[in-house]
């Protein structure tokens, strides 16, 4: 039997058999403001509330800000006694790869959260390599190395880092307008074991769907469910 890490968001976890099959990695998908982090984000809060190690790593907000849209959404972090740890780093530092994989080593994580993949593998850092040479010779990418290719092994080193630490994880990434899949890397949505999609409906003010298009391990229900971002965070609707 599979075990599953609920993500405690309301109306979510039944889609998908109770949560994420434990040590799963799950890309999170959608067009910019379409509540990627929002979603990991309480979901992160929801595993450490019950009790596991979870780690929450952004390239985007800092720990304030978390903390802040947290409380939002009214939840607490002081209440967590440390569960839950929020980690702002500088996506373009050529050591985040392993300061991330030193910190959810350190706390011992059971979730992950990455935001996003994709500032992960756009920024200045990508235009120069900085990987070693055994790490490029490891890689199940052929050369040449252009800043595409470099997009992608920094994307499958960071993927195949927070699988080795067998945590639960979520990823978040961007659906980029006029092109098909779920990432900027192109990559990501093939090594990941479940994409999460999100969308918002242009022109309907607060008109929000999200979709499974896949799931490794579960019978999902499929579907465009509808959901809303309320003062207690997102509740999926059950019906389509
Ligand atoms: N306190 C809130 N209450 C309701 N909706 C919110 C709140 N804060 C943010 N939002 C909505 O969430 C969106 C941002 O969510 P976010 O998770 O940051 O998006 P993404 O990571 O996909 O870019 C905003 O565009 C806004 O519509
Ligand atoms: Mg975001």
């Amino acid at each position: 039997m599979v075990n599953r890490i609920a993500t405690g968001i309301n109306g979510f976890d039944e889609l998908i058999e109770g949560g994420l099959p434990q040590g799963s990695l799950t890309l999170v998908s959608g067009n910019p403001g379409t509540g990627k982090s929002i979603f990991c984000m309480q979901a992160a809060y929801n595993v450490a509330a019950k009790g596991k190690l979870a780690l929450y790593v952004s390239f985007e907000q800092t720990e304030k800000i978390l903390e802040e849209q947290l409380t939002q959404f009214g939840l607490d972090i002081k209440k967590l006694n440390g569960k839950l740890k929020l980690l702002f780093l500088d996506p373009n530092d050529p050591d985040v790869m392993s300061t991330i994989q030193k910190e959810a080593k350190k706390i011992n994580s059971e979730f992950i959260v990455v935001d996003s993949l994709a500032s992960l593998t756009s920024g200045p850092s990508n235009q120069s390599a900085n990987f070693t040479a055994q790490q490029i010779m490891d890689s199940v990418i052929p050369v040449p190395i252009d800043s595409e290719n470099l997009a992608r092994m920094k994307v499958k080193l960071i993927l195949d880092t927070i699988r080795n630490t067998k945590a639960t994880a979520m990823l978040t990434s961007e659906i980029i307008h006029g092109q098909d899949g779920y990432s900027r890397d192109t990559l990501s949505e093939f090594l990941c074991d479940a994409i999460i999609v999100l969308h918002s409906v242009e022109g309907e003010e607060g008109f929000r769907t999200l979709t499974i298009p896949k799931i490794r391990l579960t019978k999902q229900k499929s579907g465009i469910y509808s959901f809303e971002m309320t003062k207690k965070g997102i509740i999926v609707k059950s019906s389509e």
